[in-house]
């Protein structure tokens, strides 16, 4: 049986913070920054820990008494040996305007447990699944579209990325390039991934708002696809609260039912941060 209190010492966090109950200490491997609003890290992954690809997790710094946790989508796949995440920096947040300093070698606390409706188990079967992201959602897709069984499940998965602007999507834009070179993934992407991205701020290929994308149809058009279809259409949505109400009414307007890990439907979403 593997001993999770012997693990929190790995990656130990400095003495005068003891790692709080039902935590994980680890080890930054990497940080790479994509904006001044946009960065993503590596952790060590316990070996106990297990998750679904989609889930989240809380995420905190081992540097008060009583740390500051907050909710992180996992964006490695649940094979990875080490844990990504993808994070907004907030001038002035509580967590974030420590976490955009970490360096490799330096700790992050993981509380145990992890969570979610992003989850494959949460859909049921149909062709195709859409991935809808605005701005840091693109997290749990990033988890999604590296595990195989998002393949063995749908003939077809399209990611489509939104951001104010082009440099907001370089973090997704890069993951969807370099599957095409994955050992383990490439193979099942390969003609089977699509992926959309655009810019609502700044000028680019592909301008406007998702929302407005699928009620125009243009989003449909564009891949030479038919609107949502409950019989043959499954739907994921991560963003902001008002982009969810929004992308929902219209992905409820096609048909399509929600689901949940307890009951499993035809779309499921999850807020990519509160407020
Ligand atoms: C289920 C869930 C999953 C999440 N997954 C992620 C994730 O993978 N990556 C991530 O960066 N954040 C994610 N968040 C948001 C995250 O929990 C924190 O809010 C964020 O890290 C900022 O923390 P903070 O303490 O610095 O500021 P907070 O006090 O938490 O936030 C301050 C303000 O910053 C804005 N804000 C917070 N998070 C974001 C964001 N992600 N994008 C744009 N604006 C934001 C909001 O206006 C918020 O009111 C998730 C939230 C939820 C509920
Ligand atoms: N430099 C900065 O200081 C800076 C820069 C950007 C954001 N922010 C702040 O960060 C927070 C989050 O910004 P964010 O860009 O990460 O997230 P966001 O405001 O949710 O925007 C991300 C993308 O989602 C789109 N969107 C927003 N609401 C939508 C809706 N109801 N339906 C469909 N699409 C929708 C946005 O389009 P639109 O562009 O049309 O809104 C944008 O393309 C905001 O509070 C913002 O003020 C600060």
């Amino acid at each position: 049986m593997h001993d999770v209190a012997a693990e929190k010492v790995e990656g130990a966090a400095p003495a005068e913070f003891p790692v709080p109950a039902g935590c994980y200490a680890q080890n930054v491997v990497s940080v790479r920054h994509y904006t001044d609003r946009l960065f993503s890290f590596r952790i060590t992954r316990p070996q106990s820990f297990r998750f679904r690809s989609g889930e989240f997790v809380m995420i905190g710094l081992p540097n008060a008494a009583k740390p500051v946790f907050r909710a992180y989508s996992v964006a490695s796949p649940a094979w990875d040996d080490e844990l990504e995440f993808y994070s907004i920096k907030v001038p002035d947040g509580p967590l974030t305007r420590h976490l955009q300093k970490i360096r490799p070698g330096d700790t992050v606390l993981m509380r145990q447990k992890s969570t979610g409706t992003l989850v494959l188990d949460a859909l049921t079967p149909a062709k195709r699944l859409w991935m809808i992201a605005t701005g840091t959602g693109v997290a749990p897709f990033a988890s999604l579209i590296r595990d195989p069984e998002t393949y063995d499940k749908f003939e077809e998965v399209v990611l489509a990325n939104t951001c104010r602007d082009v440099a907001e999507l370089a973090y997704g834009n890069e993951l969807v390039a370099a599957l095409k070179d994955d050992p383990l993934i490439g193979e099942f992407a390969a003609g089977r991934l699509r992926y959309v991205a655009a810019t609502t701020r700044e000028a680019s290929p592909l301008m406007g708002r998702i929302t407005a994308r699928i009620a125009d149809g243009s989003l449909f058009a564009g891949l030479g696809l038919a609107p949502f279809d409950p019989t043959v259409d499954r739907v994921m949505i991560c963003g902001s609260m008002e982009m969810l109400k929004d992308v929902k009414a219209l992905v409820e307007a096609a048909g399509l039912e929600e689901g949940s890990v307890a009951e499993p439907g035809q779309f499921v979403v999850e807020r990519a941060f509160v407020g």
